[in-house]
């Protein structure tokens, strides 16, 4: 009976101890060391069991009832233990591994069209409105295209007005978009309806002029074209472009590719052609050359001698300076934020 109380009582102390043990332990390893210590096995639990069995029938029952009864219910708290240190692992690895959702956001820094660019778009939509389609060429151009071809010869006085930046005696960087006229009409037949947008290149540079600078070409070939269609067609973009009822001035001019030729001028945008310091006191701003286009240019293309067309050319940042009041074209070329960060929503 002695004995029996005996085990009676080592089992209750090993119940006290590792019951609260299992519940504290902070991981799985720990958590194994207690089932070693108990049920391994040289585990208290094991030994007194094992010690049971030396017990005659009648006297084991008892204890052994409660042994049992003991190890079932430890053998169940460790697994419920252990189920709940997984979770928490589980748990403190999602945490680790998740979006910190409190953290600021990093806000998306939005860029916006060069000053330039959008100008150059803008005027190019314009033209698709009217029925134009764009055409390009390149901006290392030969020498026939450049000059030739727009019935400029290799010694006549008009290429002294565009300084040129040549490669070879027969290769140079193009001086305006006009040689995409001369492109185009080898590639197709009339009628020609095309606006060419582009750099061009000059050998030049001060507050008004850069070394490269943008064009948009105009062209358009038809039987019956006249004068009257390109000054309608021009009327049409500015009131578009610079306001409805924006008054043109029609200068005879000469340029070698057309015949006749006219320099056209906007009343100015800041008096409206009273005169004031940005138009010098005259009233009105150049913005592009333009004519009918010259029989001869028609000729060297192969086209029909009978056949007409208007052709036009202007000066994307002269236009882009107007409308925005702009006195430096260096600006546009100098990447300064402060600058460009004034056309935000272009
Ligand atoms: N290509 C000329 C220039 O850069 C501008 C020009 C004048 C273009 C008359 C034309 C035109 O198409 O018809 O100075």
């Amino acid at each position: 009976m002695e004995q029996t109380e005996r085990i009676g009582k080592g089992l209750q102390e090993l119940e006290t101890w590792v019951l609260p043990a299992i519940e504290g332990a902070g991981d799985p390893e720990a958590l194994e060391q207690i089932r070693v210590r108990v049920l391994g096995r040289k585990g208290q639990l094991t030994e007194i069991l094992r010690g049971l069995s030396a017990f005659p029938p009648e006297m084991r029952r008892e204890v052994g009832q409660q042994a049992n009864a003991l190890k079932a219910h430890i053998e169940a708290k460790l697994q419920e233990r252990q189920q709940g240190l997984r979770v928490a692992l589980h748990e403190g690895l999602a945490v680790r591994d998740a979006i910190d959702i409190t953290l600021p956001g990093r806000p998306v820094r939005r860029g916006s069209l060069h000053p330039l660019t959008a100008t150059l778009y803008e005027i190019v939509e314009i033209f698709q409105h009217l029925g134009f389609s764009v055409a390009e060429g390149p901006e290392v151009e030969l020498d026939y295209y450049n000059f030739e071809a727009l019935n400029i010869p290799k010694d006549h006085p008009a290429r002294d007005m565009q300084d040129t930046f040549y490669v070879t005696d027969e290769v140079l960087l193009r001086t305006h978009t006009s040689p995409v006229q001369i492109r185009v009409m080898e590639a197709q037949t009339p009628p020609v309806r095309i606006v060419a947008p582009g750099r061009v290149y000059r050998r030049d540079a001060d507050p008004t002029h850069s070394p490269m600078f943008h064009q948009v070409e105009g062209l358009l070939v038809d039987y019956g074209v006249s004068f009257a269609d390109l000054k309608g067609t021009l009327q049409a973009f500015v009131d578009q472009f610079f306001g409805a009822g924006t008054r043109l001035r029609y200068r005879p001019s000469f340029f070698p590719f057309t015949e006749p030729s006219a320099e056209v001028d906007i009343a100015c945008v800041m008096c409206k052609g009273t005169g004031c310091r940005v138009c010098k006191g005259s009233g009105f701003l150049e913005i592009l050359g333009s004519g009918m286009v010259d029989p001869e240019v028609f000729r060297m293309v192969g086209y029909d001698p009978e056949i007409t067309g208007f052709a036009f050319g202007m000066g994307v940042e002269r236009i882009a300076m107007l409308r925005y009041g702009i006195d430096d074209i260096r600006l546009f070329f100098e990447n300064d934020l402060r600058f460009l960060q004034q056309f935000p929503s272009l």
